[in-house]
């Protein structure tokens, strides 16, 4: 639904087709049924970010909501500095911008800038994006927005979801996102695992189908299985922050602007009625 094509029906909607006649005329019958479809187009796009769908049916886990916890927070800038940011950029995210986590400028300087980097900077990458696709066969693409195109629970099950898959070229593979060109950069966290499968005949249409069974731990990794969750829970609520790192203003605002619009009604209804008292 293009923003021409929604003015369009709006302009019908309000009465500007030729058709023009008393009560509901067919053009803006039409013009309004119409609406309802674009609006209803628009839910449903709505509702499709952030319910990308599993790839063999793997449910996607619930990420816990650290979204307000700024201990959380910071704890995923510094992770996402140091893992991610080698590969990704965020080009719509300038350092600076972590001291509204509470981080203080000289802390960012000392440990989380690149030596070349200025603290209002964006987050960029020096890998050129030519040079990324012959290595991974894809550019790594930039996550200013990632939470918001993906959803929270899709990048908290994908970056738990890496098993060992020696077919692969990176030697890793992705259960939620099926031969991934994206190595497992936190598996020093979380140590290596295997998938394991079970071929089985399927009943009713009797074809062969790989179920996943189970992972396998085969070597442990620095963090245990609990804090690596809790870790990608932090990340996730940073990438959650640096999609829209206003949501918490806006919705503090929101309240605000509700309220005044609230008051503002009661007088405009009360001046109304003085108005009127006299003619009615
Ligand atoms: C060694 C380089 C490298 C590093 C480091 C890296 N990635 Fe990736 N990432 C990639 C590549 C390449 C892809 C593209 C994968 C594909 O399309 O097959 C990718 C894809 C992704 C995607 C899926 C994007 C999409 O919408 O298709 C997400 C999410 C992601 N990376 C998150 C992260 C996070 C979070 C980190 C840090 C923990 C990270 N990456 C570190 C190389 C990297």
């Amino acid at each position: 639904m293009t923003m021409a094509s929604l003015f369009s029906t709006l302009a019908r909607a309000g009465g500007l087709s030729r058709n023009r006649s008393f009560g509901l005329s067919r053009g803006v019958r039409r013009g309004v049924a119409a609406l309802a479809m674009a609006c209803g187009a628009m839910v449903g796009t709505g509702l499709g970010v952030g319910t990308v769908s599993a790839q063999e049916n793997i449910p996607l886990d619930r990420a816990p909501d650290n979204g307000e916890n700024l201990a959380s927070l910071q704890h995923g800038a510094q992770l996402f500095v140091n893992y991610c940011l080698n590969c990704h950029s965020a080009s719509l995210m300038r350092y600076s911008r972590l001291q509204d986590l509470g981080i203080p400028q000289k802390q960012i300087e000392d440990n989380l800038l690149f030596t070349t980097d200025k603290v209002g900077n964006t987050m960029s990458i020096a890998m050129r994006p030519d040079d990324a696709k012959a290595w991974f066969g894809v550019a790594p693409p930039d996550l200013s927005v990632e939470a918001r195109a993906k959803g929270r629970d899709w990048l908290y099950t994908y970056l738990r979801s890496f098993y060992r898959d020696d077919t692969r070229p990176t030697g890793w593979n992705n259960m939620v996102f099926e031969n991934v060109s994206m190595p497992h950069v936190l598996w020093e966290l979380q140590g290596v695992r295997t998938a394991k499968f079970e071929d089985t005949v399927d009943e009713e249409s009797g074809e062969k189908v790989r179920r996943f069974v189970g992972y396998q731990q085969v070597t442990r990794g620095k963090l245990s299985p609990v804090d690596y969750d809790s870790a990608v829970a932090d990340l996730v609520a940073y990438l959650g922050w640096m999609s829209e790192p206003e949501q918490k203003t806006r919705k503090q605002l929101g309240v605000w602007v509700l309220l005044f619009l609230g008051v503002l009604s009661f007088f405009a209804w009360r001046l109304n009625a003085a108005y009127w008292k006299d003619i009615k």
